[in-house]
């Protein structure tokens, strides 16, 4: 489908991604070696990539963050390839959940943290598609995802509760993520911890906690990892945040 013909038909919110996805895209120059991103704007940016693959004839190579993204760059035509034989990626683009002034994210809404954290840390930039509703002045009002390891759970859970009491945050409440009746198992056969924090003062001192606690794998927080934030509008505008 032609792209003016594909926004026209596309709803309300999916507007917002599409454009963001698209002006993204525009950065990937011929030959470059990509992260793809998981979530629902991600998925835009892989179809815009692929679209332009396919019309432009664009050499690429991408590594996913997830086995749905992978799944969707094969089906579309994309090249897959592992991070390990990409080595270092020159971008990754990806959704956000929240992001602030100083482009500090919390991601993992979509349960791929971890492998999200991993390909954008392994790419010499990050590009964050958005619409408006992510932008944030403090993180926090989206449950910040911390994926853990099975074994030991409730112990981690409760070590995660004693640091957040020391820990500037308006909220402490710790939910297990459940796909229906049974927890929630991530790709790496972990699982995830929601932390309703309502709103973290310092980021930064809440990611490095979160780490030190055995079991944890990874935390949503990604600080000093985006580079530029994308933001769409359901009117097609497009507008570029970089650290304030
Ligand atoms: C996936 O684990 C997440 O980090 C997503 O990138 C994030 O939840 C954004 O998803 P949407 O684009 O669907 O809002």
């Amino acid at each position: 489908m032609e792209s003016h013909s594909m926004f026209a038909e596309l709803l309300f919110a999916d507007k917002a991604k599409y454009v963001a996805a698209k002006r993204a895209v525009e950065f990937v120059e011929d030959g470059m070696k990509l992260g793809l991103g998981t979530g629902s704007t991600a998925a835009w940016m892989v179809r815009c990539l692929a679209e332009r693959v396919h019309k432009e004839g664009l050499r690429i190579q991408g590594v996913p963050t997830s086995t749905r993204t992978a799944d969707l760059a094969r089906e579309l035509g994309l090249e897959v390839i592992t991070l390990d034989e990409a080595g270092r990626l020159d971008i990754t683009i990806d959704g956000t959940d929240e992001f602030d002034a100083n482009l500090s994210l919390i991601k993992g809404g979509g349960g791929a943290l971890l492998q999200e954290k991993i390909v954008a840390s392994a790419s010499d930039k990050m590009i964050v598609i958005a619409d408006f509703d992510k932008r944030v002045t403090h993180l926090g009002q989206f449950p910040l995802p911390i994926e853990v390891l099975g074994f030991g759970l409730k112990s981690s859970q409760s070590q995660i509760a004693g640091l957040l009491t020391a820990q500037d945050v308006a909220g402490r409440e710790i939910t297990t993520r459940m796909a229906g009746d049974v927890p929630f198992v991530t790709d790496e056969g972990n699982y995830i911890l929601d932390l309703h924090l309502g709103k973290i003062v310092d980021p930064k001192k809440l990611a490095i906690a979160l780490n030190q606690v055995p079991g944890v794998v990874e935390n949503g927080l990604f600080i000093n990892i985006c580079d530029l934030v994308v933001l769409g509008a359901s009117d097609g505008t497009v507008e570029e945040q970089t650290k304030s």
